[in-house]
C-alpha cells in the first residue's frame, strides 16, 4: 500500500470508528416529488441563529435536487428505525412508497417515527471536496418521546441501557 491509500484507510478506520446518530435527510424537486438519503455527517453549528449542516456526496442523485431546493428536513432516527436507514441508503428500493411519509407545512417531505424532526431553510452551501455542506438554519423542531439511533463501526441500533439516564 503507498501512503496516500494508507492514510485514506487511516481516515476510513478514524471516521468509521467515531460514534455518530443516523440521520434521514429529505427535501422535494419543484414537482414536490420526495427525495431523500440516509446521513451521518448531520452535527449542530450554532445556537444563534439556531444552525445544523450536513454534507451531501457529489455522487448523490439527488444532488441538484438539494441544491436548487433551499430547504431540507433532517430526521434524527430512533434506535427501533434500522429498516428506514437502510431503506433511504439502498440504490434498489422505492424509498418513498416503502414507508409512511405526509407533506408538511414546509412542502417537505417528513417520514414518521424519528426521534426528532427539523425543518430548515438553506443558510449556505460550502464546496468542500468531493462533497458540499449544507448549512440550515431551523424552522421547525419536533420531538418525540424515544431515544435516538447509535451508529457506529457500520453497526446501528438503539443506545445501550449503560447510557440511559
Ligand atoms: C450510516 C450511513 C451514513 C451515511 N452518511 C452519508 C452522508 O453524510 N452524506 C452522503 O452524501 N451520503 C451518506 N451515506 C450514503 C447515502 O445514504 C447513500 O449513498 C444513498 O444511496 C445516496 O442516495 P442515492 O442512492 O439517491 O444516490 C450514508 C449511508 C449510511 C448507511
Amino acid at each position: 500500500m503507498n501512503q496516500v491509500t494508507d492514510q485514506v484507510q487511516n481516515f476510513k478506520e478514524v471516521m468509521g470508528n467515531y460514534p455518530t446518530g443516523v440521520t434521514v435527510v429529505t427535501t422535494s424537486d419543484e414537482q414536490g416529488v420526495p427525495v431523500g438519503l440516509t446521513v451521518n455527517s448531520f452535527a449542530s453549528v450554532s445556537l444563534d441563529p439556531l444552525l445544523v449542516l450536513w454534507s451531501i456526496d457529489h455522487k448523490v442523485s439527488s444532488l441538484d435536487i438539494f441544491k436548487n431546493a433551499g430547504k431540507f428536513a433532517v430526521h434524527v432516527l430512533a434506535g427501533d428505525q434500522q429498516d428506514l436507514c437502510k431503506l433511504f441508503a439502498s440504490k434498489d428500493m422505492d424509498r418513498f412508497s416503502n414507508c409512511e411519509w405526509n407533506s408538511s407545512e414546509y412542502g417537505l417531505p417528513v417520514v414518521s417515527g424519528a426521534f426528532a424532526v427539523l425543518q430548515c431553510k438553506t443558510f449556505k452551501q460550502v464546496e468542500a471536496g468531493d462533497h458540499t455542506i449544507l448549512i440550515g438554519e431551523v424552522l421547525d423542531i419536533q420531538l418525540d418521546d424515544k431515544e435516538a439511533m447509535l451508529y457506529h463501526n457500520r453497526k446501528f441500533g438503539p443506545i445501550p441501557a449503560e447510557f440511559h439516564s
